[in-house]
């Protein structure tokens, strides 16, 4: 680790945060967590007042491992626990039927709870200290573009937070995959860290892919249309599509996000090439809508990737982040 990055002296400031009530931004493989003791409401309802989320959303619990999942769950089946062995610690959140006990303030009010154990050294170090679970959207204002980088959730919420673990750039980039585990038919809720096809491997089974009902919209915030989202508009579209549209724009003032390399590709007042394997674009994402949103352009430009599997997890946060699509 470099010297940015967090030491024993900040994992024990970070639990006694966490022990008073107080929230605390913790690193994870696919984006910065903004933590509290999932066993303390009043805790919780404070991330709901930072982030200004809605307070009737599920947030995920995140835990060491599956050996603390009937701490929070009831009528686990067979397949949460292939599940976790499998992807544990990792991308994965399981939606399982919740404890009684197991506060309104996490569920939002539902019948189910979200486990999660991730992968990244030093929150697995803290989670094991802790012992128990923590409460942890992602550290971003609602709405708004997921945090990668400890840089990016002081950005967010600056000296109301008081303490950020670093744990230097996220590895994965996005969030979990979620897989609803609470009836017959294993749902997939949103694609994420885990491939589906991977998850389907497990479970000898195909997941049912989740319709994006009114319903799933309220229950799933990451469902919602707007999310994900920078602040300057953000058009998404064949590179065709980008071409046309920067002729009617001034050029200078917008910026372009290509995918590998284009031949002849026309001025604009930047123009980002991003790599063409889905994970490693995954992984730059939301850095780079966040420094393109710092870049005060008029509006950016962003290349679509091949609409197949191995870019389901970045179409789907590309589409939530878009202001319309070319
Ligand atoms: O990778 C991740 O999952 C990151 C890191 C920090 O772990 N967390 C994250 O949290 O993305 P958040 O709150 O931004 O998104 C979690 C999603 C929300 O859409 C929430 O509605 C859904 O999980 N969720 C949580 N508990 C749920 C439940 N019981 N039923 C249905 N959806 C649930
Ligand atoms: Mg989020």
């Amino acid at each position: 680790m470099n010297d940015s990055q967090a030491d024993d002296n900040d994992l024990d400031k970070a639990l006694a945060l966490l022990r008073e009530g107080e929230l605390v931004g913790i690193p994870t493989e696919t984006v910065y967590g903004l933590a509290a003791d999932a066993a303390n409401p009043a805790a919780v309802a404070q991330i709901f007042a930072l982030k200004g989320r809605p307070n009737d959303h599920p947030v995920i619990v995140h835990i060491a491992g599956s050996a603390q999942l009937a701490d929070w769950a009831v009528d686990i089946p067979a397949a949460a626990y292939a599940l976790a062995e499998a992807f544990w610690p990792g991308p994965l959140t399981l939606i399982l039927k919740r404890k009684p006990g197991v506060s309104d303030a996490v569920t939002g009010g539902q019948d189910t709870v979200g486990l999660r154990a991730p992968a990244h050294p030093l929150t697995q170090k803290l989670l094991q200290r802790f012992g128990g679970g923590l409460a942890a959207p992602s550290a971003n204002q609602f709405g708004h573009v997921s945090p990668t980088t400890a840089a990016h959730v002081r950005a967010e919420f600056g000296d109301a937070l008081p303490l950020v673990l670093d744990g230097g750039p996220c590895q994965i980039g996005v969030e979990s995959t979620i897989v609803g585990l609470t009836s017959d038919q294993p749902t997939l809720l949103r694609p994420g860290g885990v491939a589906a096809v991977d998850i389907e491997a497990i479970l000898g089974k195909p997941l049912i892919h989740h319709q994006n009902t009114a319903t799933a919209q309220v229950r799933v915030s990451g469902l919602l249309d707007s999310h994900y989202a920078p602040r300057t508009p953000l058009l998404t579209g064949s590179y065709p599509a980008l071409c046309q549209a920067l002729s009617e724009y001034d050029a200078q003032r917008t910026a372009l996000i290509l995918i590998g390399d284009h031949n002849d590709v026309p001025t604009a007042g930047l123009i980002r090439s991003m790599p063409d394997d889905a994970d490693d674009y995954a992984q730059r994402l939301y850095a780079t809508l966040r420094e393109l949103d710092d870049g005060h352009f008029d509006t950016l430009l962003l290349e679509l990737p091949p609409a197949d599997a191995t870019w389901l997890a970045v179409n789907d946060r590309l589409r939530r982040a878009a202001t319309a699509r070319l």
